[in-house]
């Protein structure tokens, strides 16, 4: 039987250290913000959006949001952040995806200073992640790599299969555990055979948003399953991408959903905004 990776047990160890952070730099004259963006009513980006606030105050991190309308403009919007660009106490600026249809995404991510860009999306982040410098990285993928760490799980020389090639976290997670010496496979939705690529991973990351898709038979004996889904049942419960009673029957470890990497997602947003209060502070 898999070992169950506990994320909810590291993001609140996380969050605790982050706390004490928080106070050092608040003794310094430095309360970290962060400023989070939330346009239109979907109701899940309103869950993330409110668990994100919640947590920013738990550690001590000034927060505000700012609710647009579904059908603001783009230029208002882009006029938003680049108020906040120029805000000195709003350390951080997170914009909610996805964004309505009528506003380009790419647009909105690009307005944002590099340098308060805690999600990590900015082409700026994104590009010196790529070419392995020092950047503020996409947090769903970081938060697995401190997962991957903490259960003191070898990454060097092993074959990381990641399904799902969004830029939030399939690229983003390829290119850490690339950073980390893994021989890393990319699938998604053209990807022939995907089982028998799947089979072959030492640590497989589901990323693709369908839920219980992983079978237990698309797993290797004794692999690590990293399970990114959150997908909504009718029946109102929360299922992974993965077949978790299937999966760990056969995974050496593997992360709950709920309870696995959804926690270290807000954690490393939370440590994303303190590193970019600490830089914007020494400049
Ligand atoms: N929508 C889904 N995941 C994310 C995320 O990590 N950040 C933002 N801003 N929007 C999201």
């Amino acid at each position: 039987m898999a070992k169950i990776i506990d994320g909810k047990a590291l993001a609140s160890k996380i969050r605790q250290e982050l706390k004490t952070e928080v106070d050092k730099l608040k003794t310094n004259g430095i309360k970290p913000g962060l400023a989070v963006i939330l346009v239109g009513n979907n109701p899940a980006s309103k869950v993330y959006v409110n668990a994100k606030g919640k947590a920013c105050e738990e550690v001590g991190i000034n927060s505000l949001q700012h609710n647009l309308p579904e059908n603001v403009e783009q230029k208002e919007l882009i006029s938003l952040i680049q108020r906040l660009n120029n805000t000195p106490d709003v350390h951080g600026i997170l914009v909610q995806l996805p964004l309505p249809a009528h506003i380009d995404e790419e647009n909105v991510l690009e307005a944002i200073s590099p340098y308060k860009d805690v999600d990590g999306f900015h082409p700026f982040n994104i590009g010196r992640l790529a070419i392995g410098k020092p950047a503020l990285q996409p947090c769903t993928p970081f938060g697995i790599m401190k997962l991957l760490e903490s259960e003191g799980l070898e990454i060097s020389g092993k074959h990381a299969v990641v399904v799902g090639r969004s830029n939030i976290v399939g690229k983003p997670a390829a290119i850490m555990l690339l950073e980390r010496h893994a021989t890393v496979t990319i699938c998604h939705s053209r990807t022939k055979n995907l089982s028998d690529v799947t089979r072959q991973a030492d640590i497989l990351i589901a990323a693709v948003g369908r839920p219980k898709m992983v079978k237990g038979d698309w797993i290797k004996k004794g692999a690590i399953v990293i399970d990114v889904g959150v997908n909504r049942l009718e029946n109102g419960s929360l299922a992974g991408d993965v077949d978790f009673e299937e999966a760990k029957q056969i995974a050496s470890a593997i992360t709950p959903v709920p309870g696995g990497v959804g926690p270290m997602t807000i954690a490393m947003l939370l440590n994303n905004t303190i590193e970019a209060a600490k830089r914007q502070s020494s400049r």
